[in-house]
């Protein structure tokens, strides 16, 4: 008996989900979007070059955020060829402040591919596409959707939240298991032609129609059609998911001087800002060597970080491979991690002990 009632619970959201049909979805969402689509730099050209860029800046960062990062990166890098010529240093520098670093190496990495096997030319499949580094299936569907009009679904997290509300669809989402329904949702519902604009569309409405809290549904051209709305349910779906607590890390940042110059390195595989310049850092102690610069608080994945920063004269020896010593004037063209260039910022303004 304990079994059916899933069961039977799943059945009839199946059923509610294939009431859903594709037209009824499609008319009304693209008319909506002729009228109402967000002015966004990357749109108005399928170049795939300008359309990848913006996807795997878009990867995860907010669109407001991404406007001005992907005008400055286009303008520096216009070509997936000037991009593969590039030094990481260069796209790292570019990239500062986006977060996530490992999108822009992967960028790189799969500009230089790109050339180097593709004579610059993008592969027009999901599958070519997802082979390259950096592109899931999220990503692969966008570029192929929108640069080739490929009738390829995307679910990312604007678009997965208005699919799961569509069809009333209440189990928590995330993760390859969470998705998979919806993904199955938004294969059956992107039209064969003009796949890209409806992907779009799709997206736009979750970010301002069809938002987490609060949704305008009396603004939105699938209100009629919303199972979660016909049912009073926009604001139990999408269903929470559980949530991970911040772990607390305190640390200690050492400026460490030599002949005005000061200590930094690079932060290896693995790490936090893998590839970025930081300062050294020392586990927290009550009492540490040196004078006391400032203070600086961020958070990173699940980590919420305060670190107190301290200046202090080297010691003999101090320096390794990965580590440079650097004026604080040539702190500014290095790619720092954000900490390391609030960092940097307290050095400036206290200068050399
Ligand atoms: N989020 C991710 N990709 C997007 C796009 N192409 N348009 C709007 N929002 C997005």
């Amino acid at each position: 008996m304990g079994r059916q009632v899933p069961a039977q619970k799943r059945r009839r959201r199946d059923r509610a989900a294939a009431s859903v049909a594709p037209p009824a979805i499609a008319r009304p969402l693209l008319k909506w979007y002729a009228r109402a689509k967000r002015d966004l730099p990357w749109r108005g050209s399928a170049d795939p070059y300008r359309v990848w860029v913006s996807e795997i800046m878009l990867q995860q960062t907010q669109v407001e955020r991404v406007r001005e990062y992907f005008v400055r990166f286009v303008e520096r890098f216009p070509t997936v060829h000037e991009l593969a010529a590039a030094r990481e240093h260069d796209v790292l520098r570019r990239w500062e402040g986006l977060g996530y670093y490992r999108r822009a190496r992967q960028l790189h990495a799969a500009a230089r591919r790109l050339v180097a096997d593709h004579d610059g030319e993008f592969p027009r499949t999901v599958a070519g596409l997802m082979a390259l580094p950096g592109i899931g299936r999220y990503t692969a569907g966008a570029i192929a959707s929108i640069a080739f009009d490929v009738s390829a679904p995307i679910v990312e997290a604007n678009s997965r939240r208005v699919f799961a509300r569509l069809v009333g669809h209440d189990r928590p989402l995330g993760g390859t298991a969470g998705d998979e329904p919806i993904w199955e949702v938004a294969e059956r519902l992107v039209p064969r032609r003009g796949a890209g604009r409806f992907n779009q569309a799709v997206m736009d409405l979750g970010a301002m129609i069809c938002t987490p809290d609060r949704p305008l549904c009396s603004r939105c051209p699938l209100a009629d059609v919303c199972v979660a709305h016909r049912t009073g349910r926009t604001a139990a779906i999408p269903a929470a998911a559980p949530r991970r607590t911040a772990t607390i890390v305190r640390e200690t940042a050492v400026v460490m001087w030599r002949g005005g110059r000061v200590l930094i390195e690079r932060r290896g595989a693995g790490e936090w800002w893998e590839g970025l310049w930081d300062f050294p850092r020392e586990p927290h102690a009550a009492r540490s060597r040196g004078s006391r610069l400032g203070m600086v608080s961020y958070t990173v994945t699940h980590h919420k970080v305060t670190c107190t920063v301290v200046a202090r004269a080297a010691a003999a020896g101090a320096g390794s491979a990965a580590q440079r010593w650097v004026t604080p004037r040539q702190l500014a063209a290095l790619p720092l991690s954000s900490p390391g260039r609030r960092i940097a910022k307290l050095v400036v303004s206290s200068g050399s002990p």
